[in-house]
C-alpha cells in the first residue's frame, strides 16, 4: 500500500467518530456513541451532542491512530464532517480538525457528510464506481441520487417531509420501542407479519420522490382503534408492517430511479441502510433485473470517521483542499 493516509472525523449529529483509510482500505473506525445519553429525552439534544464530542474527540482520535498503528505525523491529511447536521455539534469536529492539520502541517478537508455516506460502499466493495443510483437514508436525510461519476451527483428524488429514518424513530417512540427506533423496529420485527396491516405507501404518483410524515399519524390510529376495539395485533405484526411500509417505498423508488436513468448499479449509504429487511429486499429487486449492488456492512451504513476519510481520499486526489478560515455548513447539500 503506498496511498495517502486520510483520517476522517464525523460529528454531524450524535455519534463522535474516527476512522483511517488508505487506498480504500480501513485502518481503524472507532466511534463513541451517545445513545444512552439522548435516550432518556427520546431523541438528539443538541447542546448534549456538542458536549459529548468535546469530551471524546481527542482520546477517540488517539485510538484511531493507535488502532491503525500509526503516529499522527503518518496521517496526509485530515478530514471532518462540514455538514449537513447540528451546528454546534459540526463546529467541534471541523475546528480539532483543522487544528490538527493546522499542527501537523498537513492539508484539511471539510466533507459533505452525505457524499461520505456515497462514498461507504467503496469501503467494502473495491469494485463500486459510478454511474450508479444511490439510496442515501438516513435520520436527517433521504435521497435517491444518481451519481454519474465521483463528485457528480444529481438528486432524482427526495424526501419532501420526514426522513426514513425520523420515520423509524418516530413510530419506534410512540411503539414504546425506544431510540434510536430503526434497529429497535428492525429486532421488534422479527417473527412478524409485515402483511398484517397495510400502512400507506405515500406519493405513489411519483415516481423517484418520498414522503413519510403520514406515516406516524397512520400507525397512531390504527394503534388507537384497534385497542378500542380489542382486535390490536402482536407488536412484532406491527413493527414488520411499519417497516415494509417504509422498506416498500424505498425499494420502489430506487428502482423507479434506476429504470429513470438506465443505470445497471446500484448503492447505499446511511443508518436506513443497516435494516436487515431493506437489505433483502433491496437484494432481490436487483437480483430479479440483474443490477450490481453494493451495500457497506451495517458499521459502515450508520454514522462513521472511514467514510468521511474515503470521501476525502477523493477530494484530496482531485487537488482540493479548504480553507482554514472555511466554517461548518448545516444545510449543506449534495452537488
Ligand atoms: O446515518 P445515520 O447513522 O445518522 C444520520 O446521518 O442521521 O442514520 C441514523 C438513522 C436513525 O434514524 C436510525 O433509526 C436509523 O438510521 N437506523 C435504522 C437502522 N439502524 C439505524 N433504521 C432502520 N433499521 C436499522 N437497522
Ligand atoms: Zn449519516
Amino acid at each position: 500500500m503506498s496511498g495517502p493516509i486520510i483520517l476522517g472525523l464525523e460529528t454531524s449529529c450524535d455519534e463522535t467518530a474516527v476512522g483511517v483509510v488508505r487506498d480504500g482500505v480501513v485502518l481503524s473506525n472507532v466511534l463513541s456513541s451517545q445513545v444512552d445519553e439522548h435516550a432518556r429525552f427520546g431523541g438528539i439534544v443538541p447542546e448534549v451532542a456538542a458536549r459529548a464530542h468535546v469530551e471524546a474527540i481527542r482520546s477517540l482520535t488517539h485510538r484511531a491512530l493507535r488502532d491503525a498503528g500509526i503516529h499522527q505525523l503518518d496521517v496526509a491529511a485530515v478530514a471532518a464532517t462540514r455538514g449537513p447536521g447540528l451546528a454546534g455539534a459540526l463546529m467541534v469536529g471541523f475546528a480539532y480538525g483543522k487544528a490538527l492539520a493546522w499542527a501537523l502541517d498537513k492539508p484539511f478537508l471539510g466533507v459533505d457528510h452525505m457524499e461520505g455516506h456515497l462514498f461507504a460502499p467503496t469501503l467494502d466493495h473495491a469494485g463500486f464506481e459510478p454511474p450508479a443510483v444511490v439510496l442515501l437514508a438516513s435520520g436527517g436525510h433521504s435521497q435517491i441520487v444518481h451519481a454519474r461519476a465521483w463528485g457528480d451527483y444529481e438528486t432524482v428524488g427526495e424526501t419532501i417531509d420526514d426522513a426514513a429514518g425520523e420515520a423509524f424513530d418516530k413510530v419506534a417512540r410512540f411503539l414504546g420501542l425506544g431510540f434510536p427506533g430503526g434497529p429497535a423496529i428492525d429486532r421488534a420485527s422479527e417473527g412478524g407479519n409485515p402483511a398484517a396491516v397495510e400502512f400507506p405507501r405515500a406519493l405513489a404518483d411519483r415516481p423517484t420522490d418520498l414522503s413519510f410524515s403520514g406515516l406516524k399519524t397512520a400507525v397512531v390510529t390504527y394503534i388507537r382503534q384497534h385497542h378500542a376495539a380489542g382486535d390490536l395485533p402482536p407488536l412484532a405484526d406491527v413493527a414488520a408492517a411499519v417497516q415494509e411500509a417504509i422498506v416498500d417505498v424505498l425499494v420502489t423508488k430506487t428502482m423507479n430511479a434506476v429504470a429513470q436513468t438506465g443505470v445497471r448499479t446500484v448503492a447505499g449509504g446511511g443508518g436506513v441502510l443497516a435494516n436487515r429487511r431493506l437489505r433483502q429486499r433491496l437484494e432481490e429487486a436487483c437480483a430479479a433485473r440483474n443490477l450490481a449492488l453494493y451495500l457497506p456492512a451495517p458499521v459502515l451504513c450508520t454514522d462513521n470517521g472511514a467514510m468521511v476519510a474515503a470521501a476525502a481520499a477523493f477530494r484530496l486526489e482531485a487537488g482540493e483542499r479548504t480553507e482554514w478560515d472555511a466554517e461548518v455548513e448545516v444545510s449543506l447539500r449534495l452537488g
